[in-house]
């Protein structure tokens, strides 16, 4: 087998600091799973994941929830790219099953302006959902556009740039096992691809 010279990644050199670090976000996972589980008591759940940011997070959310679970994803986008909302948001991708009579929660990466999940509570409450609630791991300690209600929190955080653990820049990132701050010399002079 022929062997390479390994190529080194070092996302670490990007990072300002660590905001979460692993064990804290596994900690806190465990913790919302708990409430979940005993907030529904004995239901059945629909969690639907707002693709692509929230996928590490359900997915370990959903093994720390003991209640009979089916899983859905949406796509919305709000960045045209790069660090700060566009305002417009799109849903790109929608849910394959109906979600009428049945008990929901939106899980969301991060709630920044709050446009993102204002666009898709309104859509999804237009389907009958028996309950809807949010559940979002980070919150941005800023004044929000759109006042949305986060039933489940993760963490509440600094208004800056994050990435890991889902969360990505230009795509990238995403596999972090972390929550960090992303050096703004990263964003700034370039033109990144979206982000969802
Ligand atoms: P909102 O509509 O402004 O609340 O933005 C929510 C969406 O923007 C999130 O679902 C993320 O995909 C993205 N987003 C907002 N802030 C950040 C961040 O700090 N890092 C990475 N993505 C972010
Ligand atoms: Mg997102």
């Amino acid at each position: 087998m022929p062997v390479s010279v390994p190529t080194t990644w070092n996302p670490q050199d990007d990072i300002e600091c660590v905001l979460v670090d692993a064990e804290r976000l596994r900690n806190r996972v465990r913790e919302l799973g708990d409430e979940i589980t005993r907030d529904y008591g004995g239901r059945s759940l629909v969690l639907i994941g707002v693709l692509k940011g929230a996928v590490t997070f359900l997915v370990d959310l959903a093994r720390e929830i003991r209640l009979p679970l089916e899983l859905d994803f949406v796509a919305a986008s709000s960045y045209a790219g790069g660090t700060e909302t566009s305002g417009a948001v799109r849903i790109r991708k929608d849910l394959d099953d109906s979600i009428e009579g049945k008990d929901v929660i939106i899980v969301e990466d991060i709630v920044d302006t709050g446009l993102t999940l204002q666009r898709l509570i309104g859509t999804l409450a237009g389907r009958k959902p028996a309950s809807l609630r949010v559940c979002g791991l980070l919150v941005k300690d800023r004044p929000r556009t759109e006042q949305v209600d986060v039933k489940y929190v993760g963490f509440e955080i600094p208004d800056r740039f994050v990435v890991g653990y889902g969360l990505d820049y230009a795509e990238r990132y995403r596999n972090l096992e972390f929550i960090g701050v992303l050096r703004p010399s990263i964003y700034t002079n370039s033109a990144p691809a979206a982000g969802t």
